[in-house]
């Protein structure tokens, strides 16, 4: 069963009894930063850390500051119980579940702001909510000083984005992207998926469906434009689909490709990524062609 930790500083004492316990090549620390209401998503990432690493520390945060003043942090759902289960489950060693005061004791004057790469798509629509993702997750790595960091590709902006800044700022952990999970019938798995009535739930489909025709169209020869075209057509036969947008970027740059040269040519790796509001529950979804 996983030590639950409150404080920055009985986590310090804990993760420095770990690497004082092993020889150095055996000590190595995995870390998986969250907000909780766990699912099979970050149970991957959990695991894929235990599995490479001799300690992993997972922590559970609902991050204050990088919600929007109409966003859901009041109602983002919490199940520290539930959560530490199957933290257990996935090889967790270590728990930080820190309150908001532990974490922001002072009125906070530093903010870590990452440029260029968080413009586009949910830096667009959410306003600030980058600068309150880097901040946290600079502090998080400053806290727990892993060797590696796993973050999914479900949030391929946020992925890029921490990755940079840990290049940036000569952060000495390791960012491992990890790939999306699904339910069977194609959702992406988020702790927002709850939100979604029977019928949202339903037409939700449209986002993974429309993106699984995405390679066929590239190889027909479709532009950036003409892409975002078909998905926007493609989610909007879903009456309760608000698409707000649908976009192909270069990956992990975030650059627009030449908007009407065909995507086919685009060398290195494509980010094809949406987000659509069904009633005010917001989801996103991505598909990342060229992989290397
Ligand atoms: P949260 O939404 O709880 O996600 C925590 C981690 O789980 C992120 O790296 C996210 O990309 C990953 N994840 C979520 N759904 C996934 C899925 N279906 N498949 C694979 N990975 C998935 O992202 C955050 O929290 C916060 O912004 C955080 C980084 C913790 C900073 O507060």
């Amino acid at each position: 069963k996983p030590t639950i930790l409150r404080t920055v500083a009985e986590l310090r004492r804990e993760i420095a009894a770990f690497r004082r316990s092993r020889p150095p090549e055996a000590a190595s620390v995995g870390f998986v930063p969250t907000m909780g209401y766990l699912h099979e998503g970050h149970a991957s990432l959990l695991r894929r850390s235990a599995r490479e690493n001799g300690l992993t520390v997972l922590s559970i945060f609902v991050n204050p500051i990088q919600f929007g003043p109409n966003e859901d942090l009041d109602k983002y759902p919490r199940d520290e119980e539930r959560d530490v289960a199957l933290a257990a489950s996935c090889g967790v060693d270590l728990v930080f579940a820190p309150t908001v005061r532990e974490m922001y004791p002072q009125r906070r004057v530093t903010t870590v702001t990452v440029s260029e790469v968080t413009e586009g798509l949910c830096g667009a629509s959410r306003p600030g909510h980058f600068d309150g993702v880097a901040t946290v997750v600079a502090k998080l790595l400053n806290i727990v000083q892993p060797d590696r960091a796993y973050f999914g590709l479900k949030d391929a902006q946020q992925a890029a984005i921490v990755a940079r800044m840990a290049q940036d700022l000569n952060m000495p952990t390791e960012i491992v992207p990890c790939p999306t999970v699904r339910e069977p019938d194609g959702l992406a798995l988020s702790s927002r998926n709850v939100y979604l009535s029977a019928e949202e739930r339903e037409q939700a489909l449209s986002l993974s469906r429309s993106l699984a025709q995405v390679p066929a169209w590239i190889a027909e020869g479709v532009s950036a434009s003409e892409l975002s075209e078909r998905l926007r057509r493609e989610i909007g036969r879903s009456p309760l689909a608000q698409i707000e947008y649908a976009e192909a970027l270069t990956y992990p740059d975030l650059l627009p490709p030449d908007g009407g040269a065909p995507l086919r040519g685009v060398e290195g790796q494509l980010l094809v990524a949406l987000a659509v509001r069904f009633g005010s529950t917001r989801l996103i979804d991505n598909r990342l062609l060229n992989p290397k």
